[in-house]
C-alpha cells in the first residue's frame, strides 16, 4: 500500500526547479513520474527542472499541443507527456507503454501532467500532486505543497529522497 507524504510549500518556482533538478541525478531508467495538479501549479516548471539536472540540452516547455516531447542527450532521455487534451479512451493512442518496454525508445525518464487521465494507472511510479491554494488567491502559488506517493520500491527511494532533500535543507 503506498503511504503520501507532504513537502512543505515551496516559496517559487526557481526552489520548485531545485528540487527536480536534485531529483534527476537520482532517476533511473524507466522511471515514471505523474505530475498531478490544477492548471498552472508548477508541472511543467518542475520537469524544467528534471530536465536540467538530467543534463538535457533543450529545455521542456509545455507539451500541451504536441501531447508528447522527446528529449535527448541528456544522462538520460526525458519523455515529457501533457494528457490535459485528452480523454482515457483516446489515451491508449498514444501508445505510451513504448517508453517503458526499452525496445521502441531507450529507457528513460517518462514525466506525465494530468495522469488522471490515463485509463489505468502505472504498476509503478512517483506520484506529485500539487494541493493547497488555487492559482489565482492572494498567495497565488505560495501555499502550494506537493504530495509524494510512490508505487513499488525503486520509486519508493525516489519518494525517501525528496523527504529527506528538507530539513535543514539550506540551498532552498
Ligand atoms: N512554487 C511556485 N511558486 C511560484 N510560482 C510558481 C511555482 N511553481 C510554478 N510557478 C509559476 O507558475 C506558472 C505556471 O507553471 P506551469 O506552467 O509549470 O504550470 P502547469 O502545472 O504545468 O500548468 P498546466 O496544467 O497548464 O500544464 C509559471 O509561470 C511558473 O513560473
Ligand atoms: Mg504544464
Amino acid at each position: 500500500m503506498p503511504s503520501a507524504e507532504m513537502l512543505p510549500a515551496l516559496p517559487s518556482a526557481i526552489a520548485l526547479q531545485k528540487v527536480a533538478e536534485r531529483l534527476a541525478a537520482k532517476l533511473f531508467p524507466g522511471s515514471v513520474l505523474c505530475l498531478s495538479g490544477d492548471l498552472g501549479t508548477g508541472k511543467t516548471t518542475f520537469v524544467k527542472g528534471l530536465g536540467r539536472g538530467l543534463g538535457c540540452p533543450t529545455e521542456p516547455t509545455s507539451p500541451t499541443f504536441s501531447l508528447i516531447d522527446e528529449h535527448f542527450g541528456g544522462r538520460l532521455p526525458l519523455y515529457h507527456v501533457d494528457l490535459y487534451r485528452l480523454t482515457p479512451d483516446q489515451v491508449p493512442s498514444l501508445h505510451l507503454e513504448a517508453y517503458g518496454s526499452g525496445v521502441d525508445f531507450p529507457l528513460g525518464v517518462l514525466a506525465v501532467e494530468w495522469p488522471e487521465r490515463l485509463p489505468h494507472a502505472f504498476p509503478e511510479c512517483l506520484h506529485l500532486q500539487w494541493v493547497g491554494p488555487e492559482t489565482g488567491t492572494e498567495n497565488g502559488l505560495e501555499g502550494c505543497r506537493l504530495r509524494v506517493t510512490a508505487v513499488g520500491d525503486r520509486h519508493g527511494m525516489l519518494r525517501d529522497f525528496l523527504l529527506a532533500l528538507f530539513p535543514g535543507s539550506p540551498n532552498l
